[in-house]
């Protein structure tokens, strides 16, 4: 399967998890900085990348808020198949939403300094009328999968679409497992945060569903381990086996 090279890059807490106010640590430092240096800035440790994928709830507590799609339910019916916007935009946001839930305003966001061409990714689940909303505010979309997301499908569509050659994964967790699970990620980028909170719901870094094999087992192998005040950034290769 023709795919781009693929890694996981997240800030994490002491006890593996990915939300919470661990942000505000005490010792947290510039682990913020260093996160978004990385994969964003010229010269990060990941840079070049065409951009990054994101999981349904983190677009909505990130950047479309839970608003619903302005859905026209009487739309003419739209052509079968991709849709795919000519853009000649570097960075793409690759938002996995197999539902067509998110309520965009606009083709592109702002993350930071950041701008990013927005790229829906559907299954057959999505809605004529959600199909048609994306057309009308020119966001290109890919279909994988009937009733579940197909993840390699949607790398391999995505990857001829927009010629990608390196891309993030980038939460949250049910995502991130989602991709790892079935070997779609090569290396997992952690900032460990020195801080704890008692919130007993967030999402841990890899997030199984209760569907999910408790059996699957993924290995790594240490790359690096740098501290950076109080902060380490922790690089894993993923072992493909
Ligand atoms: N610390 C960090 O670096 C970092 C980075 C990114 C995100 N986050 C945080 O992580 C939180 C969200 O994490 P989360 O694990 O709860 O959710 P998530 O992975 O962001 O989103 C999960 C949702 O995405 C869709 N989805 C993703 N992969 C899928 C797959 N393989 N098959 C089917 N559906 C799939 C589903 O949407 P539907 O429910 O619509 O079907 C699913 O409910 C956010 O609060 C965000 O701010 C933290």
């Amino acid at each position: 399967m023709k795919r781009p090279n693929i890694f996981c890059h997240m800030t994490m807490s002491l006890n593996g998890k990915i939300v919470g106010n661990y942000h505000q640590a005490k010792n947290a430092g510039d682990a913020g900085k260093l996160f978004y240096h990385a994969a964003f800035e010229p010269g990060g440790a990941f840079d070049p990348n065409e951009g990054w994928l994101s999981g349904r709830k983190t677009t909505d507590d990130n950047f479309t808020f839970y608003r619903h799609p302005d859905l026209d339910l009487s739309a003419a019916r739209v052509p079968d198949g991709d849709f795919i916007v000519p853009n000649t935009h570097p960075k793409y946001y690759f938002s996995i939403d197999p539902h067509g839930r998110l309520g965009w305003q606009s083709n592109q966001l702002q993350y930071n300094d950041t701008t990013a061409t927005v790229v829906e990714v559907l299954t057959n689940q999505a809605s004529n009328a959600y199909k048609a909303f994306l057309r009308q505010k020119q966001i290109s979309y890919v279909i994988a999968g009937d009733t579940t997301l197909d993840a390699p499908l949607a790398i391999s569509k995505l990857t001829t679409a927009f010629h990608l050659h390196r891309i993030m994964l980038g939460g949250g967790g049910v995502l991130n497992w989602s991709f790892i699970k079935q070997g779609l990620c090569d290396e997992v980028s952690i900032v460990l945060i020195p801080g704890v909170d008692g919130d007993s719901q967030s999402p841990a870094i890899f997030q199984p569903l209760t569907s999910d094999d408790p059996e699957r087992l993924v290995n790594f192998t240490l790359k690096s381990a740098t501290p950076v005040g109080n902060t380490l950034w922790l690089r894993y290769l993923v072992d493909h086996d």
